[in-house]
């Protein structure tokens, strides 16, 4: 048998949507429910963008238009992060593939690296889109607060923090991302719309997505999204 990652158990798990549509939020749990890692490469982006790293560098003022970072620096960066031993046991792709080429670049990957050791074949990624409406988007997107420290996610109008502008979790201070300015956020629900959403499309083909309603409150989106992980299977027919 190859050596490689292994997808025993959950397998992998790829969060679709548009921005604001919930994948952060939802990813958390999805992560601490089954115990493997989310895999944001919206916040490993930011990550980079704060250490002041190269790939920071290149992608700061991109992922300050709104626009998406090149397929070839996310691809290094998302292959670098599934090789890691926390990633046997399954993982979340939260913001990834989001073009066609990183969805090709996914399924390469996957035919090559990714298998069930205990049964030898190979395993195929469940895919989750999370549908919301535009104008729900755009208010969620206004309201929403980001730990600075560790990412933990609030809403002014639905999630609120018990002290303003303080993380429950770790007392941290919460910030507005700089890409939630409105400008941005238009050119960010464009971007998705011509380059993300064709992603799913190809999903659908393959008889891969499941659609779940993501304009439901947090905790029934959450039930939906265990219930269809928990459904379906990883194994190729
Ligand atoms: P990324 O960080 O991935 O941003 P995004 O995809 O635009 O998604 P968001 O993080 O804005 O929203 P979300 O769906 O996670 O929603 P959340 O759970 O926070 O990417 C940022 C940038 O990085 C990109 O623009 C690009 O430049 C670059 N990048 C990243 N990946 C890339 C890639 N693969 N290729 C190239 N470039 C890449 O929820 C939003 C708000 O709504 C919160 O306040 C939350 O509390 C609230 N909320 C959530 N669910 C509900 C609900 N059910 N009801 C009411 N409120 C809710």
């Amino acid at each position: 048998m190859a050596e490689g990652v292994s997808c025993n158990n959950i397998g992998p798990v790829i969060l679709l949507g548009p921005p604001g549509a919930g994948k952060g939020t939802q990813a958390k749990r999805i992560a601490e429910r089954y115990g493997i890692p989310q895999i944001s490469t919206g916040d490993i982006l930011r990550d980079n963008v704060a250490r002041g790293t190269d790939l920071g560098v290149k992608a700061k003022a991109i992922m300050g238009r709104g626009e998406l970072v090149p397929d070839d620096l996310v691809c290094d960066m998302v292959a670098t992060r599934l090789r890691s031993a926390d990633c046997e046991r399954g993982f979340i792709l939260d913001g990834f593939p989001r073009t066609a080429k990183q969805a090709g670049w996914l399924d390469a990957f996957f035919e090559g690296e990714i298998f069930d050791k205990s049964h030898g074949d190979r395993c195929l990624p469940i895919v989750i889109r999370l549908d919301v409406d535009y104008n729900q988007l755009v208010h969620r997107l206004s309201g929403r607060r980001t730990c600075s420290a560790n990412g933990h996610i609030y809403n002014v109008y639905t999630q609120p923090p018990r002290v303003a502008d303080v993380c429950d979790i770790d007392g941290s201070a919460l910030i507005i991302r700089k890409d939630d300015r409105e400008d941005v956020v238009q050119e960010r629900l464009r971007v998705y719309d011509v380059q993300t959403r064709p992603v799913a499309e190809y999903y659908e083909q393959k008889g891969r997505l499941v659609s779940v309603n993501g304009d439901l409150p947090m905790d029934q989106v959450t039930g939906q999204m265990f219930w269809v992980i928990e459904h379906h299977s990883v194994h190729a027919d």
